[in-house]
C-alpha cells in the first residue's frame, strides 16, 4: 500500500509517505525545539498551534518529495496517542479528513508501536525480539512476539529515562532538549569521580525508578559550595548519564535473557544516546544477544515510523472510524493486532 503517515504526538510534526510499510519514499520532520526551548520543555497549547500552522504545508512538501500525488494514495497513518491532547488531536483529525476526501482507509496508530518498529525499515528483525522503548515519556520493556502482540516486562515507576536527561539538564544549566547535550557533555568520558545511585537495580524486576537519580543529582549541586564550572558541569553529566546506562543496560540484558530473546531492539529518542549504544552492544555480545538500534533519524520521533504497523492493520482490513478519538494514555499491551 502507497501509505501517508502522520505524527503529531509531542513537539514534532512529522509527515512521510511510505510503500509497503517498508519503503521510505519521504519523511519530514518540522521541529518545535526553537519554540519550546526557552521555556525549558514542550508547552501543549504552543504545540497544538504549531502543529495546525505547519501541517497542511509538510502534508504537501512530504507528497511532492516523494512524487507522489494525493489521488495515488491507498490509506492513511496517524499517532492515535499516547501523547499531548490537543497535539495529537491536530494530527488525527487532519488524518481523518485527509482519508475522508480521498476515499482511502485511515488508521490510528500507538506512538510507542511505532517507535518499537521502525528498525523493520531499515532491516528486517526477526520476531520474538526485546523491546526497550526509551524516550521522553516511556522507559518500558516489551516482550515482542509480532506486529501487535505486546508484553510488558517491566517499566519506570516515576519519570521517563528521556525525562530525567531533561531535567537534569535544566538543573545544569544546560538547555533543552537536554539528552543530546549530556551526551555530548559525556563523550569526554571523565566523570572526577562522581558515582549517581541506580535505583531498583538490585530489585530482581525489570522496573525502573529515574526520579532518585535526578534528585541525587540536584542533591550533589546544592552540595557545592560554589557554583560548578564548565568542566564540572560536565563531570556531572557524565555520572547522571553513566548511571542512566549502567541501570538500562543491565536490566535490559536481563530482561532479554529471562525471556530467553537473542535481539534486543532500543527504540525511541533515548536510543540516539552513544553511551547506550556503545554500552548494550558491547555487554549484550558478551552474553551472545544482539543489540539493533535504528539510525538516529527513525530513533526520535518521525511519522515513517507509523507506517509499519499502519500498513500491517490496513493491508489486514483493519481501520480506525471517522469517530476515533485521541488518547493521552493508552497502554500498549492494549493494542492487538
Ligand atoms: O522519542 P522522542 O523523540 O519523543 C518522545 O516520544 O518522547 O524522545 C525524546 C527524548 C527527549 O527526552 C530527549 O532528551 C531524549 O529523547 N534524547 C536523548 C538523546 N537524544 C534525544 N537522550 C539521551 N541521549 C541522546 N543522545
Ligand atoms: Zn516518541
Amino acid at each position: 500500500m502507497l501509505l501517508l503517515a502522520l505524527e503529531s504526538s509531542c513537539d514534532e510534526t512529522s509527515v512521510a509517505v511510505v510503500r509497503n510499510g517498508a519503503e521510505v519514499l519521504s519523511n519530514l520532520i518540522s521541529s518545535q525545539v526553537d519554540l519550546h526551548a526557552v521555556y525549558g520543555g514542550v508547552v501543549p497549547e504552543l504545540a497544538s498551534r504549531r502543529h495546525l500552522e505547519v501541517i497542511n504545508p509538510l502534508v504537501a512538501q512530504a507528497l511532492a518529495d516523494a512524487g507522489v500525488k494525493p489521488g495515488q494514495l491507498e490509506g492513511v497513518a496517524a499517532t492515535r496517542g499516547p501523547g499531548l491532547i490537543g497535539a495529537l488531536l491536530v494530527g488525527l483529525s487532519f488524518a481523518k479528513a485527509y482519508a475522508y476526501a480521498l476515499g482511502v482507509p485511515m488508521i490510528g496508530v500507538h506512538h510507542i508501536e511505532g517507535h518499537i518498529l521502525a528498525i523493520q525499515l531499515e532491516r528486517q528483525v526477526e520476531f520474538p525480539f526485546l523491546a526497550a522503548a526509551v524516550s521522553g515519556g516511556h522507559t518500558h520493556l516489551f516482550r515482542v512476539d509480532g506486529i501487535g502482540r505486546y508484553r510488558l516486562l517491566g517499566r519506570t515507576v516515576d519519570d521517563a529515562a528521556g525525562e530525567a536527561f531533561d531535567k537534569v539538564a535544566k538543573m545544569l544549566g544546560l538547555g533543552y532538549p537536554g539528552g543530546p547535550i549530556i551526551d555530548r557533555l559525556a563523550k569526554s568520558g571523565d566523570d572526577g569521580g562522581i558515582v549517581f545511585p541506580r535505583p531498583l537495580l538490585k530489585k530482581d524486576n525489570f522496573d525502573f525508578s529515574f526520579s532518585g537519580m535526578k534528585t541525587a543529582v540536584l542533591n550533589y549541586l546544592h552540595g557545592l559550595e560554589n557554583r560548578p564550572d564548565d568542566q564540572h558541569i560536565a563531570q556531572v553529566a557524565c555520572a547522571f548519564q553513566t548511571a542512566v546506562v549502567d541501570v538500562l543496560t543491565r536490566k535490559i540484558i536481563r530482561a532479554a535473557r529471562a525471556e530467553g530473546l537473542c535481539r534486543i531492539v532500543v527504540a525511541g529518542g533515548v536510543a540516539c544516546n552513544s553511551g547506550l549504544r556503545a554500552t548494550l552492544t558491547r555487554l549484550a555480545a558478551e552474553k551472545g544477544l544482539e543489540a539493533i538500534f535504528p539510525s538516529p533519524g527513525l530513533c526520535a520521533d518521525n511519522a515513517a515510523m507509523l507506517a509499519v504497523a499502519g500498513d500491517y492493520y490496513l493491508s489486514r482490513g483493519q481501520r480506525s472510524g471517522l469517530d476515533l478519538n485521541a488518547v493521552s494514555s493508552w497502554p500498549l499491551e492494549q493494542v492487538r493486532g
